[in-house]
C-alpha cells in the first residue's frame, strides 16, 4: 500500500475545492497569524505561565472575561473536555451525586468515572423532527426533589443540533437549593455577541460555562475557555484541576488565535454578525421551497414543543421524506457536490456555519441541495424507513449498578447481538456526537443491539466497545 503522510494529505484538503460546514469555525480562512512555526513556543521568558498567569495571559483572559461579562475566564488549551473534567471534578465530592443532561458529551461521562460520581440522568423533551429536545425546568425540579442530595447539575446548552435549554429558569430551580450549575456550552461560543443568536448561559445565571471557541468562532482547534461567575463556584479547586487536565506545555499558537479572536469580536463582532444573520436568513427563505428534503426551521420552537429556543447556525437537514438517511445524504453532499459537513445522525446531517463562511459558501449549500432535491423529487419516492430512530436509540435505560463499578468490574465478551438484557461494561455511541445509547452499568435494551448493527450497516460509526468491529460487547460478569 502506497504510504500515506498527514501533512500531505492535509495540504490536499486544504487546495481542493471541498467547502467545510464542519469545525473549526474559521473555516479556514487566514486567521493573520503568520506561519504557524515561527510564532509557536510554550512559556519562554517573557511570556506567561498558562497555570499562574501574571501577566500577558492574564492580561487576555481578564479581556476575555470583560466580554463574557464573567467574574473570570480561563484559556483551555485541551478542548472543552478539559474545562469539563475540571469543573465536574471542583464542584463535586469523590463518591457524590451529579445530575446531568442524558445527552451530555462523554467528556462528562468520564468525569463520573473519574469522581466515582452516582449520576442520575435529566432526559431531554422528544421532538417532533426527532432530535432530542431541551431539558425542561420541570424535569430539572423533578430531579433536584428526588435527589437532593445532588452537589451540582450539568445541562448540555446548546447541543450539537443547536437545542437550546431555559437556563434561566433552570438555574433558578438550582440556586433556590444553593447548588451549582455547569453548562456545557461547547457549541455556544458565539452566544452572546449578538441578539439574532440565544444569550450566553452565563448571562442567564449558570455558575459555570464551557465553550469551545473551535467550533463555532474562528480559533484553533482545541481552543476553548471556562468562564465562571458568583459565589457557589470552588475557584480554589478549579484552577487545581485545571492544572492536572491541562498540558504543562501550553501552544502560544493556539492562545495567540484566542486572543485574536476576542479582539476581531470586540472591533468587528457586530458587522460580522449582520452579514451572517443576512446570509443565514436568505439561506432559509429558500430551504422553505425544497420539496423532498427538509431542513429544520430557523426557529426550531416555532413549530416543536420539545424546543425551548434554537441556534439556528446549524442547519439540520432531514432526508427522510426523500427515503435517504442522514449518512448517505452526507455521502452524496460531499462526492456530488464537494460540500462536506459535520456530522450524520439517523435521519438527517447537519452543516455547522459560522461567522467565517462565506457568501459563497452558503450557495454552494443552498444551490447543492436544490439540486439535489429536485433529482430526489424526480425519482419515484418510495419512502423508506431505515428502521432506526432517534428517540427509540435514546430512550431511558434501565441503570443496574453505577457507572465506575461495572466499568472496572470483572467482565466477559459476548456477541453484540445477543447482549440485550445483560449489564454493559462498555458505552455505545454514535460519534459524532457522542452521547451514548447505553453507558457501562445499563442494562442493554430489547431492541438496542439490532438498531446499532443496522446503524453500523447503514455507515454510521459507532464506538465505545474495545472491539471496534462491534462483534462483541463486554458485559459484566
Ligand atoms: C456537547 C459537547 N461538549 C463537549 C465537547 C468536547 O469539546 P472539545 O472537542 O472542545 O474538547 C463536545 C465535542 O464535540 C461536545 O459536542
Amino acid at each position: 500500500m502506497k504510504e500515506r503522510y498527514l501533512d500531505i494529505m492535509l495540504k490536499e484538503y486544504a487546495a481542493s475545492d471541498m467547502y467545510p460546514f464542519h469545525m473549526p469555525g474559521h473555516k479556514r480562512q487566514p486567521m493573520d497569524l503568520g506561519e504557524g512555526e515561527r510564532l509557536d513556543i510554550t512559556e519562554i521568558h517573557g511570556f506567561d505561565n498558562l497555570h499562574h498567569a501574571q501577566g500577558i495571559l492574564r492580561e487576555a483572559q481578564e479581556r476575555t472575561a470583560r466580554m463574557a461579562r464573567a467574574d473570570a475566564s480561563f484559556y483551555l488549551v485541551n478542548g472543552s473536555t478539559s474545562g469539563i473534567l475540571s469543573a465536574v471534578s471542583a464542584q463535586t465530592k469523590r463518591g457524590g451525586r451529579i445530575l446531568a443532561a442524558r445527552n451530555c458529551h462523554k467528556a462528562v461521562y468520564h468525569s463520573i468515572f473519574l469522581q466515582e460520581l452516582k449520576a442520575r440522568y435529566l432526559y431531554p423533551m422528544s421532538t417532533e423532527f426527532g432530535i432530542q429536545g431541551s431539558i425542561s425546568p420541570e424535569e430539572v425540579e423533578k430531579k433536584l426533589e428526588e435527589y437532593p442530595d445532588a452537589e451540582t447539575v450539568l445541562i448540555t446548552s446548546p447541543t450539537y443540533d443547536g437545542v437550546v435549554s431555559d437556563i434561566r429558569a433552570i438555574s433558578r430551580a438550582v440556586h433556590a437549593r444553593d447548588k451549582v450549575l455547569i453548562v456545557d456550552g461547547a457549541h455556544g461560543a458565539h452566544f452572546g455577541f449578538s441578539k439574532g443568536f440565544p444569550q450566553a448561559a452565563l448571562e442567564m445565571g449558570a455558575d459555570i460555562v464551557i465553550e469551545s471557541l473551535h467550533k463555532t468562532l474562528p480559533s484553533f482547534t482545541q481552543t476553548a475557555v471556562l468562564h465562571i461567575k458568583g459565589e457557589r463556584v470552588n475557584t480554589e479547586e478549579l484552577r487545581r484541576y485545571l492544572g492536572i487536565f491541562q498540558t504543562s506545555s501550553p501552544s502560544y499558537l493556539f492562545m495567540a488565535g484566542m486572543d485574536r479572536c476576542s479582539r476581531v469580536l470586540e472591533k468587528q463582532g457586530g458587522e460580522l454578525f449582520e452579514r451572517f444573520e443576512e446570509r443565514l436568513d436568505r439561506f432559509y427563505d429558500r430551504a422553505k421551497n425544497l420539496k423532498c428534503l427538509h431542513v429544520l426551521d430557523r426557529a426550531g420552537e416555532e413549530r416543536d414543543p420539545g424546543i425551548y429556543m434554537r441556534d439556528r447556525s446549524k442547519i439540520l437537514i432531514s432526508g427522510s421524506q426523500a427515503g435517504i438517511s442522514g449518512q448517505e445524504l452526507m455521502d452524496i453532499l460531499r462526492r456530488d457536490y464537494h460540500l462536506e459537513l459535520e456530522m450524520a445522525s439517523g435521519h438527517y446531517a447537519t452543516a455547522l456555519t459560522s461567522i467565517c463562511d462565506t457568501e459563497e459558501g452558503f450557495r454552494r449549500l443552498i444551490r447543492g441541495l436544490e439540486d439535489l432535491d429536485g433529482k430526489l423529487s424526480s425519482r419515484s419516492r418510495v419512502q423508506r424507513n431505515h428502521g432506526v430512530s432517534d428517540s427509540r436509540l435514546y430512550s431511558p435505560v434501565r441503570r443496574r449498578m453505577e457507572l465506575r463499578d461495572a466499568a472496572l468490574a470483572e467482565k466477559e465478551t459476548v456477541r453484540l447481538a445477543d447482549s440485550a438484557g445483560m449489564i454493559s461494561g462498555e458505552f455505545l455511541y454514535l460519534y459524532p456526537p457522542g452521547i451514548p445509547f447505553v453507558v457501562p452499568g445499563e442494562e442493554i435494551p430489547q431492541e438496542l443491539p439490532e438498531q446499532i448493527l443496522r446503524l453500523k450497516r447503514l455507515g454510521y460509526d459507532i464506538q465505545g466497545p474495545e472491539d471496534y468491529t462491534l462483534e462483541g460487547i463486554k458485559v459484566v460478569l
